[in-house]
This record gives structure tokens, C-alpha cells and sequence, in this order.
């Protein structure tokens, strides 16, 4: 790997886990990992940093920074439910607060990580911003209808990344800016949602992170500003 990493949310569970396999696909690199803890048992090979919150732009700016310049940030932020927040089933369940927190923590949080660390990215060569989105977010395939400020924070999220990526290629030919559907999987956020997902459809954060690491190894400057799925085949817009 040419450029230093960053897991930029490494407490949840997919960042975690990619935290871990890039610690064991790249030692030896300068991998740095971003979460609101630092946890009680860090990853070998990984400088844990705390980050106070994920829409602090300080924090964000001095957070990319820490290196001359990146090959791998990935962002794995997100929220869809909690204390207060339940995924809206018809329009009367729309709270203006509670969209306004779903769209902070899934559009806004990566995308003050992309005005940061997209600048930053490795030039001359190849170098990859990602931030995990969800199929639920694109607009085309949508059949189902409810999660509206979730849907609504991936599509925003995934139209920063395709903006992102038209102003980066202008500087930057080797970047590559990309959103991330992981599929579903085993973490506090999908949990509640679990049982409807059929039989070896869930997968571990570890079988995840290891499938989209792969997807990211194959994606060349001509796939920046798409969403990839973990099986590597395009999400649409
Ligand atoms: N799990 C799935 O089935 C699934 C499916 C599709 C897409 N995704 C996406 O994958 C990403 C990671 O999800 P996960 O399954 O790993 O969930 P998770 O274990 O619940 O992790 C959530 C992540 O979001 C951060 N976070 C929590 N509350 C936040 C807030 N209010 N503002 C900003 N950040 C906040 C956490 O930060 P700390 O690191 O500081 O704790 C953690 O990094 C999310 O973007 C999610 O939408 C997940």
C-alpha cells in the first residue's frame, strides 16, 4: 500500500473489522483508526485515535493531517436506529429531528471526511476515498418504499461521493471515490432487522470487511463515483 490508511469510525462493527484485515493485508503500513473510543484492545499493527465526534470539522481536519498523504481512507459511519430514532415506515413517522441526526451521522460525517481527506489522497498514483453507503440508497432500486431518512442520508451520501469524485479526477487522476453497500451484516445496526433476512444471508463483520477490501483492490480510476456492493457488482444510482 503507497500512502497511509485510515478507518475513520473503527469502533462499529465493520470498521472494526476492516480495522483488523488491513492490519493483516498491509503491515508495515501507517495505519491510523478513528473511532469516538479508543478500544480497550487495539488492533496490532494500528494507531487508535479518539474522535470526539464525527461532524467536528476540527476534528476531521486535524484527523487527515496525520499524514502527508493517504492511498486508503474509508469511512464507516452510519446510524439507523436508537434511542428515539425507529426507521419510518410511512410518511406520519417522518421527525424533522430525527432525519436531521440520520443525515448527520450518514451524509455528513463522510462528507466532512471527504472535503478533508480527499485532498490529501496519494497523487501519481493509485488512491481510494470509500465511505460505506447501502443498496437502500439508491433511488432506482427502490421497490419497498419506508427508511426514509436512511434511504435519503445513503442517496445525499452517494451524490457527495459522485461530486467528490468529478472534482478529484480534475487534480487527481489516480483517485478513486467510491460508496460501499457491505450487505447485510451481524452489528448493532442491522440487529433489530435481523429477522427477516433469509437463511445465510447475514454475514460476519469480518467475512464483510475481508469481501469488500477485495472489491476495493479491483477498482481502477475509470469506477470512481459509483457505489459497489461486497460481491462487487455495481449498486445503481
Ligand atoms: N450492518 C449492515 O447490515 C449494513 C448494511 C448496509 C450498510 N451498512 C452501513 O455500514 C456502516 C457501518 O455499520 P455497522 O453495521 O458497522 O454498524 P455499527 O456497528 O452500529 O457501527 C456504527 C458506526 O457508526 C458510528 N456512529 C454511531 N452513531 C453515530 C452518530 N450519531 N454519528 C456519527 N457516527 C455514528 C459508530 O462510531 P464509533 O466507531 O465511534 O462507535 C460506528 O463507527 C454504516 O454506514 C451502515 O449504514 C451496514
Amino acid at each position: 500500500m503507497d500512502g497511509a490508511i485510515a478507518v475513520i469510525g473503527a469502533g462499529g462493527a465493520i470498521g472494526g473489522a476492516l480495522t483488523r484485515a488491513l492490519a493483516g493485508r498491509y503491515p508495515g503500513a501507517a495505519l491510523h483508526a478513528f473511532a469516538r473510543r479508543v478500544p480497550g484492545s487495539p488492533v496490532a499493527g494500528a494507531a487508535h485515535h479518539s474522535l470526539a465526534d464525527y461532524v467536528d470539522e476540527d476534528a476531521m481536519a486535524r484527523a487527515a493531517g496525520m499524514a502527508e498523504a493517504w492511498g486508503l481512507v474509508i469511512v464507516a459511519t452510519g446510524i439507523l436506529h436508537g434511542p428515539g430514532l425507529r426507521p419510518e415506515k410511512a410518511l406520519r413517522d417522518i421527525s424533522g429531528p430525527a432525519l436531521a441526526r440520520v443525515l448527520a451521522a450518514n451524509t455528513v460525517a463522510p462528507a466532512l471526511a471527504a472535503k478533508h481527506f480527499v485532498p490529501r489522497l496519494a497523487r501519481g498514483r493509485r488512491a481510494v476515498f470509500a465511505a460505506l453507503s447501502a443498496r437502500v440508497g439508491s433511488i432506482s432500486d427502490n421497490r419497498l418504499g419506508g427508511w426514509y431518512a436512511y434511504r435519503a442520508s445513503k442517496a445525499a451520501l452517494n451524490m457527495v461521493l459522485k461530486t467528490a469524485s468529478i472534482e478529484a479526477a480534475r487534480r487527481n487522476p489516480g483517485a478513486i471515490i467510491v460508496g460501499l453497500h457491505p450487505g447485510t451484516v451481524d452489528s448493532p445496526l442491522s440487529r433489530p432487522f435481523q429477522g427477516a433476512v433469509p437463511d445465510g444471508g447475514l454475514r460476519t463483520p469480518d467475512a464483510a470487511a475481508a469481501a469488500l477490501l477485495d472489491v476495493l483492490d479491483g477498482l481502477t480510476p475509470a469506477d470512481t463515483g459509483r457505489c459497489f456492493a461486497w460481491d462487487g457488482q455495481e449498486v445503481p444510482p
